[in-house]
């Protein structure tokens, strides 16, 4: 029987001073919450529905609401869960009235012959599988509405192209790894600061922002969307696992080759079915927490 293993992560960006004890905090909910699943004989799948559950409740996050706002001031959320022992996967994109879209990938996965949902459709799903709806302006939080307001001002003044991939990447997710040998991820955002309404993020789709696989590993990514998708990261780590390398330099690896190929930065999470598991990010800051019954441990600083 291995040892059950959890680890999360609450997104790689430069996150402010201000908001480290916050970030912190948040992680430290998240792992509670999974690892009870885990301590109780529950499934990986559980533990990370449960982690992320928590995050896109938390309004310290990118996920849920207070999360980044689009370019119209709505908040539009994707989120993806995977199963390492059958390959099963759900996932949401451009939601904009789910509180948790976790839970629907979760339903998605449990109760649809379909992996992927997208906006009205996603919505609708999940309705009809008991997930109530909730109101868009439910999701928005003044902080964001500020932000999106001193961005858009500041992009104006500036005469700038309205992107703002440097600053907002607080994604979250979590793997892990349960007493029946399988190992699940999960993933969730809303997403970057002002994108326009419409775009996808890599955090949802299959092998960019979310892997599992019982006979790789299971990945959640964070970071700049876009080059994360055109590499498939998460897929590109799992994969080197399979070829023998330990998770823990497999995630490095991930982020330089983010870096050299695309320019990205952004941040992963690794975790094997022996439980190995790796964390890296190339951003100033990334809030992680890890438990297995032994060993407890948080961070949140680059370390080189
Ligand atoms: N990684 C989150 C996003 O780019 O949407």
């Amino acid at each position: 029987m291995p040892d059950p293993v959890l680890l999360i992560h609450g997104g790689a960006w430069s996150i402010p001073d201000d908001m480290v004890e916050a970030h912190l905090n948040g992680v430290h909910n998240a792992l509670a919450a999974g690892w009870r699943m885990l301590a109780r004989g529950g499934a990986a799948l559980d533990a990370v529905e449960e982690a992320v559950v928590i995050m896109e409740d938390d309004e310290t996050f990118d996920a849920g609401r207070g999360s980044f706002l689009n370019r119209d001031g709505k908040v539009q959320l994707d989120a993806l869960i995977m199963d390492g022992s059958t390959l099963r996967a759900g996932g949401v994109g451009c939601v904009e009235r789910l509180r948790n879209p976790v839970r629907a990938a979760r339903k998605i996965l449990s109760d649809s012959p379909h992996v992927y949902f997208v906006a009205e459709g996603a919505e609708r799903f999940a309705a009809e599988h008991g997930i109530p709806l909730c109101r868009n302006e439910d999701l928005i939080i003044p902080r964001e509405v500020e932000r999106l307001r001193g961005f858009q001002a500041r992009a104006a003044d500036a005469n700038v192209d309205l992107f703002a991939p440097t600053i907002s990447h607080d994604t979250v997710g979590a793997v892990a790894l349960d007493g029946s040998g399988n190992i699940s991820a999960a993933t969730s955002t809303g997403g970057t600061l002002n994108k326009a309404p419409g775009r996808l993020g890599d955090s949802s789709l299959i092998g960019c922002g979310c892997y599992a696989d019982n006979q790789t590993a299971a990945a959640s990514t964070t970071g700049w969307g876009e080059p994360i998708m055109k590499l498939v990261l998460a897929k590109w780590a799992a994969d080197h696992v399979a070829t023998g390398s330990l998770p823990e330099w497999v995630a490095a690896e991930a982020i330089n080759y983010l870096k050299d190929r695309v320019n990205g930065h952004g941040g992963m999470i690794l975790l094997d079915a022996l439980g190995r598991f790796g964390i890296a990010h190339n951003t100033p800051r990334m809030a992680w927490a890890l438990k297995t019954s032994k060993h407890e441990s948080y961070g949140i600083e680059r370390k080189n």
